[in-house]
């Protein structure tokens, strides 16, 4: 797929205040740091798009991309970095969670994982609670350029193992790096296909 535009639209963490659900869109959630809003910005070959930084923490709301006025990439805050409490590792902001669940037109959550650890808990709980709810999901794994395609690819079938663990069927496993653009036709592939699946939910058409 050839990406001709990319737009940030808007930043919220009201879901009522999100664009109306009439586009299909896909949600990139991960540990901080572990390069979402980077690869927004590869995907979409935007440098400078959505907000990268060294620190984790860096994004704290919900942002809306359009790409090519027909669908919408979607950056959120990571979870796993809690400066405050360390109560509940998975309680993390309510209106993420809120985001999540209700989203009518959200098509697939894009889990990244970072490819040079080996499966980290908050990840493989984060899927348990993806997969609980129904959320469709796939795995996304990142800075493949770090360490190498090899390491990576052995993490990949350690999480793999451990998922196995709790699901009946694994979801799909891509590698990426936002550095080399490793990955990306294989991602932007993968929506080309869901795209071509979307029916506009009919909360959206009794909205209009
Ligand atoms: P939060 O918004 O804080 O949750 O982080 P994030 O997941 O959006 O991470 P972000 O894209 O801001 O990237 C974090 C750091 O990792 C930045 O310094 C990026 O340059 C770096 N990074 C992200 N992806 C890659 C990659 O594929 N390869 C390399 N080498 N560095 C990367
Ligand atoms: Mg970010």
């Amino acid at each position: 797929m050839i990406i001709k535009s990319a737009e940030f639209t808007v930043s919220n963490t009201k879901i009522s205040k999100l664009p109306p659900c009439v586009l299909p869109e896909y949600a990139f959630i991960g540990r901080s740091n572990v390069g979402k809003s980077s690869l927004i910005n590869m995907l979409t070959g935007v440098k400078g798009l959505a907000k990268t930084s060294q620190k984790p923490g860096k994004t704290q709301l919900i942002n809306h991309f359009l790409i090519n006025k027909d669908w919408y990439l979607v950056d959120l805050p990571g979870y796993g970095y809690a400066r405050s409490s360390k109560s509940n590792r998975l309680e993390w902001a309510k209106f993420i969670k809120n985001y999540l669940e209700k989203r009518e037109s959200l098509q697939c959550v894009f889990v990244l994982v970072d490819s040079r650890l080996e499966p980290q808990k908050i990840d493989i709980e984060f899927c348990c609670y993806l997969g609980e709810r129904g959320i469709p999901f796939i795995l996304i794994f990142t800075k493949a350029d770090k360490n190498g395609v090899t390491k990576a690819q052995k993490n990949m079938a350690l999480f793999r193992k451990e998922l196995l663990k709790y699901f009946e069927e694994i979801p799909q496993m891509l590698l990426t790096s936002a550095e080399t653009k490793f990955g990306k036709d294989q991602v932007l592939m993968f929506i080309e296909e869901v795209n071509q699946t979307f029916e506009v939910p009919e909360i959206a058409k009794t909205e209009e």
